[in-house]
């Protein structure tokens, strides 16, 4: 008789207002200051079952996304999958082989995070599997040891604050407000040809050696007050200045980090002109980018509509996404095989 466990789970891709940019090493992913970001909605789930049956008799990992073909991965991609999960089968004392199939609603490339989705719904699906129970606290932290340390914010939904802490039980996520509290809109704006990007693994890496990172860890306590305060009292005329300042200030790491990261395009700066100019006649919206080029403009529901026909005014999307405030990671009961 074949022995076999499995479970299945979501989690949503989320976009940093304040962003983590730099660690402190290690294995256990200890970012060097707090950050906040908003988990996205419907459109930018990752679905995910984990199978461990005595009918395996290897590891596989087969990732895609609704729409596209499924391919199974190796090397590196397939490793920081199977480390997060060896890390679990042991805890479980479990020692047999694993499937594990994940698909995102969205393909890669759109600017959007899928390894947050991705990394969150593997430890929970990987948890439920082998009857790991843990609280939203403990599985922020068990999600972060992925190495995708925005991972561990999807665990959540709505508002969400990375607390940095010092060690592996004090740097974990919770929730500043739920999904409902208020309405912005996230608006990715691709603009990407698809030029080959730095990973932020080697982002991270490179901005603690660069001289100019102290002066970003003294400003982020500040930032990060302003940000939790401007959601709580859905302020955008206090969110909108300090989001922007912090993606500048992440890319101006990245560009002044040895050798220099340049993640945007002249799209990029097209935008980065174009939306405080929107602001100042009226459109509160205001930008942020990930590492890479795309622009994501965050703006309240009721100005979705203006932005989006002001975008498509500059002539410079190559295509748009657009997301509210979504759930966090949760089990379910579909199993994708
Ligand atoms: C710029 O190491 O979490 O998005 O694993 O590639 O998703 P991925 O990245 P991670 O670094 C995230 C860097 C960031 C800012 C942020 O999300 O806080």
């Amino acid at each position: 008789m074949s022995n076999e466990w499995v479970g299945s789970a979501e989690a949503r891709a989320n976009i940093a207002l304040t962003k983590y940019w730099g660690n402190k090493g290690g294995a256990e992913t200890l970012a060097n200051n707090d950050s906040i970001s908003m988990t996205l909605g419907d459109e930018c789930v990752a679905r995910t079952t984990v199978r461990f049956s005595s009918e395996y008799v290897r590891d596989r990992v087969v990732l895609g996304f609704e729409g596209g073909e499924d391919v199974e991965v190796a090397g590196l991609k397939k490793d920081r999958v199977v480390d997060q999960i060896n890390r679990f089968r042991e805890m479980a004392g479990v020692d047999l082989c694993v499937r594990v199939l994940s698909h995102t609603s969205f393909p890669e490339g759109v600017g959007i995070a899928s390894s947050a989705a991705g990394f969150s719904a593997l430890t929970l699906a990987t948890c439920e599997a082998l009857g790991l129970k843990f609280d939203k606290k403990q599985l922020s932290i068990q999600t972060r040891w992925a190495g995708s340390g925005s991972a561990c914010r999807s665990v959540f939904g709505g508002f969400v604050r990375w607390r940095a802490g010092e060690t592996s039980e004090t740097s974990y996520a919770e929730q500043i407000a739920p999904s409902d509290h208020w309405a912005l809109r996230d608006i990715v704006v691709g603009v990407s040809r698809g030029e080959k990007k730095v990973s932020s693994l080697e982002g991270h890496r490179r901005a603690v050696k660069n001289p100019h990172y102290r002066q970003r860890l003294e400003l982020m306590p500040g930032r990060n007050t302003q940000v939790e305060s401007a959601i709580l009292t859905r302020d955008f005329e206090m969110l909108a200045p300090v989001v922007e300042e912090d993606a500048r200030d992440l890319h101006a790491i990245a560009l002044t980090s040895n050798p220099p990261i340049i993640y945007w395009n002249g799209a990029t700066l097209d935008l980065m002109r174009a939306v405080p100019e929107w602001r100042d006649e009226g459109v509160p919206c205001c930008y942020t980018m990930d590492a890479g080029p795309n622009v994501h403009i965050i703006c309240e529901a009721e100005y979705e509509e203006e932005v989006l026909h002001r975008v498509s005014g500059l002539g410079v999307a190559r295509f748009t996404f657009v997301n509210g405030p979504g759930e966090g990671a949760r089990v379910v009961d579909d199993h994708l095989f």
